[in-house]
């Protein structure tokens, strides 16, 4: 089937690297103006400008008119925990009441209390709910998604996590990626006994997911009073006996080391870097690692922001994700992602773009389907409502700019 988008006032991210976007070329976002685009059935196959359409209304047997709307590779989330049991809204009004993120959860709350609430949950309930969820994000223009476990925290509960993620990426219309992060806190049970709790990540869960291919990475929380560099450090060598790379959250709370062991085992990407010294920074910038910036985590927990322009500017490669969870950012919005990103960051629109598509797609190898407007990739896409420039988009914040999402060439709905 073909399907022909024409009259597009801007067709935007059409472009193709290799490697992740960084330093000067983050900024450089290829667009066409009055464009069209011709899809074959779910992948794009064609592009250009109107005067150059080759091809008649007739000829296509859908045709999309687009007058003043911009079309952008849908966006890439790269770091969620959307598979949870149930919100945490009396933490959130905790925090108001003045307690901080650290001390809910050395009081039992947070990553905790998610995984005795996710522990009661069964693999059904699990499932239905992240898909309710991920349908609600795919309407903001999602359009590829990481999946972390980390709320189970017990052997048969993160395996459940890690199952229910793998349902998902068998049934959801949009690219999903899994990661296993066993290593997300102390359960209750270990928390006299922390090397039980290694040696049970590392000889019990390792083994069956490596087994049952239940993750494509690996991620711990390297932060002061969750998991130490050199504990990091073990589980990304045990991980990594079966395959799986790293994406770790590192640097959320403090200089926690997290960039450093992070850089040092390849990961794929730290995440979150709320906190960095130019130690970290330069060790990033001078990385093939990707930094993962949250700012959804920094407003909700009114935490500093990771130092944006500070590693554009050094060269680092970042991507922008949502970070969705219960406890530190409720939200997948990622149009709402990149306003935080522009406002609070000093991010341009073409960078904030760039880092949360297509950099979003590398920090999940997906560049190769998607994150892009390029021949051969899965039109996932975001049609705008009109707007007069792509900065309009991040700067209406709190706006829903996104009209139509289209999923493997169809509306989504
Ligand atoms: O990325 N910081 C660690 N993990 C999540 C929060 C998890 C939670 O609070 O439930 C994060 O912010
Ligand atoms: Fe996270």
């Amino acid at each position: 089937m073909k399907t022909l988008i024409r009259h597009i006032h801007s067709l935007v991210g059409v472009q193709d690297p290799k490697q992740p976007l960084r330093g000067q070329a983050l900024a450089q976002l290829p667009s066409i103006t009055d464009a069209f685009l011709l899809l074959e059935d779910d992948v794009i196959v064609r592009f250009g400008e109107m005067k150059d359409l080759d091809l008649t209304a007739s000829e296509a047997d859908q045709v999309i008119e687009a007058t003043d709307r911009f079309i952008l590779p849908a966006w890439c989330d790269s770091h969620t925990h959307l598979v949870f049991a149930v919100t945490r809204e009396e933490e959130f009004v905790d925090k108001i009441k003045g307690a901080t993120y650290a001390e809910i959860a050395a009081n039992g709350g947070g990553i905790l209390n998610s995984a005795r609430k996710l522990q009661a949950c069964s693999e059904d309930e699990l499932f239905e709910r992240a898909m309710n969820r991920l349908h609600a994000a795919i309407l903001l223009g999602t359009g590829a998604i990481e999946i972390k476990s980390g709320y189970g925290l017990s052997v048969e509960a993160e395996l459940k996590m890690l199952r229910v993620i793998k349902r998902i990426k068998e049934q959801a219309p949009i690219p999903v990626r899994s990661s296993f992060l066993g290593a997300h806190a102390i359960p209750t049970l270990y928390k006299d006994d922390r090397e039980g709790y290694l040696r049970l990540l590392i000889e019990e869960m390792l083994p069956v997911i490596g087994s049952e291919k239940l993750a494509d990475y690996v991620d711990v929380f390297c932060e002061q009073g969750f998991f130490s560099p050199d504990e990091t450090s073990r589980i990304l060598v045990a991980a990594a006996r079966y395959g799986l790379r790293p994406k770790i959250h590192a640097n959320q709370l403090s200089v926690s080391g997290g960039v450093e062991v992070g850089v040092q085992h390849q990961a794929i990407s730290v995440d979150h870097l709320e906190c960095m010294d130019d130690a970290a920074i330069d060790c990033l910038s001078a990385s093939d690692t990707i930094g993962t910036l949250l700012p959804g985590c920094s407003l909700f927990l009114r935490a500093p922001y990771a130092p944006a322009r500070a590693l554009v500017e050094k060269g680092a490669a970042i991507a922008l994700a949502s970070d969705y969870n219960p406890g530190s950012s409720p939200s997948y919005n990622m149009n709402l992602v990149l306003s935080l990103a522009c406002t609070q960051m000093r991010l341009l629109p073409e960078e904030s773009v760039n880092a949360a598509t297509i950099n979003g797609a590398f920090a999940m190898e997906l560049a190769d389907q998607v994150g892009s407007v390029a021949v051969g990739k899965k039109a996932n896409l975001i049609m705008t409502k009109p707007m007069s420039s792509l900065a309009y988009l991040p700067y209406s914040f709190g706006e829903n700019v996104v009209e139509r999402v289209m999923i493997n060439g169809k509306f989504f709905s």
